[in-house]
């Protein structure tokens, strides 16, 4: 018994409210129908049929009353509870923009809600659902090769459950889904914006589990998530825009600065603070004049006057700041005013640009050009120097090879001539190298393959350097064709390997490249690189200076350099180098390439000699000079007369000897070449006349005789510049 009103007691305790008013209500209608019966009975009254009806009606109505009540009433109470869980899931969802904590919490909660043994949720990724988090199940619940699938994306799009079994058909489930057991489940889909941007999976191994209003439950359930999804998806929208701002203006290459109307610098950038090698705080709160040295601080101060009192902006104010470590940096700002709600200047933006380089920059560009300046001026002088000193020197020459004449080598002054003349050859030398530096002296300028020219001038250099010094050719493939004068730029490429081979005295690896502008295919550029002694910075500044030398007495002359700059300059070229100690020097030498020359020509060409077969007479008075002439012409096929002195050479051109070509020295003893030359005129001889002399054409320079004349070739000769010569004048129409 007592046991009874233990079962009874905590079965009323478990009742809600609307049972046990419901029991209440029906115990009230027993006490009713019981009372009438009892009254009836004690009052010894026959039961008629309207006490039965009435009893039996209140018993129904009481009933009823008490089964519909008690209907509704549970329907109610689980409305409310459903409503307490929606309500308990937004809270959920809304407690955080994190998606991850979003997507496990409500998953989570929703099963427990529902008490559902399994759960998915799935969330749209481009063109892919993506499994976000399970519920008692570590697998998906779709297979994974479904999950991009265009039919199954837009099956997810409506609520589905295994009801609708015509309507998986074509979808795959999980392969380890079976071992669950599942007898029912349904999928909702998570709607943002009208579109599906995910779905809600719920299922259990009851059958029926989810019943018409479950579904609804669970639809109003991911409508919740779906509000949250759309929250952290706007949420996460906004922090990266943030952020691409806030990377934009820390990150940005200017500086920025935000300074109020008192001047203390309210916000300033990353690139600020690493510039100046101050971290950010350092700088916030600070006066703005902390960021310049003391001499800025006034200008400083008036233009924060002047914005804030005046409402100027600045563009381009030149400015010094100041690092942490007491460097000066150049800048040059911009500034613009913020005003607030009664147009009132309250802030100064300052944007900051390091100038440092560029007037670095700058400055190089300006040292280059007074530098170029300097030696064209220095140019400009020696070349008239040298054109002087030539003129001279060749008095000397012409004077001492009298001497050598007259005197007999028994005299004893005889020596001193040799010197005499021993040293004005020298100085010839030096003079014409000066001139080529000034660019007075004569070119010849035609189109030339520099690649053939490279080629030939190492033929003459590497054997004298090999084995110490290995010579690697990086050759363009392209031809290149530029206007130029072969002997002048060999002369230079000889001058920069020299340079080379005497840096590197211990051997080393010079290296010759040359490369052809891709882009615009107008210039070719030789770089000539050692891995030699390199050059200090006063040695750098100082190469292309005539006789500036770091090479011992006798041993260079300073002019190697200056003729490479000349050389370069009279061919519209550029010249750079970089140079450090102890690892080497580089030159780069550009020229322009000569368009449209067909390419063939040069292709293969390798400068040949090129003889003929006419009749030739040689005139000299030195026999060694006669017997090397006449045998190179002959080689080549001339057929050669010599004569040892203009009286021979007039005695046989007098004999009515026909010859194609005179080639004639000009200074001979008794009878010079212009006698021997007047005599050909005279006898109206149609030989062609290449006057030869051991000085440079400048003898003939301004003279009758030298329009008169078909050539003109210094002594010595080689054989390659005799026969191209002779050729020439051969091969030209007299005018
Ligand atoms: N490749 C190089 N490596 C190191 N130093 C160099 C190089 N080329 C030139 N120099 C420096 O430049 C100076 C001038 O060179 P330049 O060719 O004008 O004259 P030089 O070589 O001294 O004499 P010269 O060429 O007349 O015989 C050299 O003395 C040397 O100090
Ligand atoms: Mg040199």
């Amino acid at each position: 018994m007592k046991n009874f009103f233990q079962r009874l007691r905590s079965f009323s305790l478990n009742l809600g409210l609307v049972e046990q008013a419901q029991i209440v209500a029906s115990t009230a209608v027993i006490v009713m129908m019981v009372t009438i019966i009892s009254a009836n009975i004690i009052l010894q009254k026959e039961f008629e049929f309207l006490d039965f009806v009435s009893v039996t009606t209140a018993g129904i109505i009481g009933f009823a009353s008490v089964y519909f009540s008690l209907k509704y009433g549970r329907q109610l109470e689980e409305q409310r509870r459903e409503l307490e869980a929606l309500n308990t899931v937004a809270m959920v969802v809304s407690k955080s923009i994190n998606l991850n904590y979003i997507f496990s919490n409500a998953l989570h909660k929703v099963a427990d809600i529902l008490n559902t043994e399994f759960g998915w949720l799935y969330v749209l990724q481009g063109d892919r659902l993506e499994l976000k988090k399970t519920f008692g199940a570590d697998f998906g619940f779709f297979s994974e090769k479904m999950l991009s699938s265009k039919t199954f994306l837009e099956w997810t799009e409506e609520i589905r459950t295994n009801k609708e079994t015509n309507l998986t058909e074509g979808i795959v489930f999980h392969n380890n889904l079976q071992l669950l057991d599942i007898a029912s489940w349904v999928s909702v889909p998570l709607r943002v914006a009208d579109k599906s941007e995910g779905i809600l999976l719920l299922a259990s191994t009851a059958k029926d589990f989810f019943p018409a209003r479950k579904v609804n439950l669970i639809s109003a359930f991911s409508n919740q998530i779906s509000v949250a999804l759309n929250n952290a998806h706007l949420f996460d929208k906004i922090t990266e825009s943030e952020k691409r701002y806030a990377d934009l203006f820390e990150h940005s290459p200017d500086m920025y600065h935000l300074v109020n109307a008192e001047g203390i610098v309210i916000n300033c950038n990353l690139t600020e603070s690493q510039i100046l090698h101050y971290a950010k705080s350092e700088i916030i709160g600070k006066s703005l004049t902390f960021l310049y040295p003391p001499e800025m601080h006034d200008h400083i101060t008036m233009i924060l006057n002047k914005s804030f009192k005046e409402r100027q902006e600045f563009r381009g104010s030149e400015e010094q700041m100041m690092t942490q470590d007491g460097r000066t940096i150049d800048v040059s700002v911009n500034t613009s005013l913020v005003y607030d709600e009664n147009n009132i200047p309250v802030l100064l933006r300052c944007v900051g640009r390091d100038m440092t380089e560029q007037k670095i920059l700058e400055q190089k560009v300006m040292q280059a050009r007074m530098q170029a300046q300097k030696i064209d001026s220095i140019g400009n002088l020696a070349g008239g120097v040298a054109h002087d000193f030539n003129n001279i020197l060749t008095s000397i020459m012409g004077a001492s090879s009298i001497m050598r004449r007259r005197i007999p080598p028994s005299n004893r002054n005889y020596q001193f001539v040799e010197i005499i003349e021993t040293a004005a050859t020298r100085g010839k030398s030096l003079t014409n190298q000066l001139l080529t530096f000034a660019r007075r002296s004569p070119v010849e300028f035609h189109p030339v393959n520099l690649h053939d020219i490279i080629e030939e001038t190492l033929r003459m250099f590497e054997p004298s350097v090999k084995p110490f010094i290995e010579v690697e050719k990086v050759l363009s493939p392209h031809v290149a064709i530029i206007n130029g004068d072969e002997g002048q730029i060999q002369q230079a490429l000889l001058n920069l390997f020299i340079n080379a081979r005497d840096a590197m005295p211990n051997g080393g690896v010079l290296t010759i490249e040359t490369n052809v502008d891709p882009v615009s295919d107008k210039t070719v550029s030789i770089k000539i690189t050692d891995d030699g002694i390199g050059m200090s910075k006063e040695v750098k500044d100082q190469v292309f200076i005539p006789f500036f030398s770091t090479k011992e007495q006798g041993k260079g002359t300073g002019l190697g350099l200056s003729v490479v700059y000349g050389v370069i300059k009279s061919h519209d070229g550029t010249i750079a180098y970089v140079s450090e100690p102890d690892k080497g020097t580089s030159f780069t030498l550009v020229f322009p390439l000569i368009q449209g020359v067909p390419k063939d020509i040069f292709f293969s060409s390798k400068r040949r000699i090129t003889g003929g077969s006419e009749t030739v007479l040689i005139v000299d008075d030195e026999e060694f000079i006669r017997q090397t002439l006449s045998t190179m012409l002959s080689d080549i096929g001339y057929s050669v007369t010599t004569a040892a002195g203009g009286n021979e050479a007039i005695t046989l051109l007098s004999k009515k000897k026909k010859f194609h070509l005179v080639l004639l020295d000009m200074n001979m003893p008794q009878v010079g070449g212009k006698k021997v030359f007047q005599k050909i005129k005279s006898l109206k001889l149609k030989s062609k006349v290449i006057i030869s002399s051991g000085y440079n054409d400048a003898i003939l320079e301004g003279s009758k005789f030298s329009k008169e004349i078909d050539g003109f070739i210094q002594k010595p000769y080689k054989m390659e510049e005799l026969a191209k010569k002779v050729r020439e004048v051969l091969d030209t129409e007299k005018s």
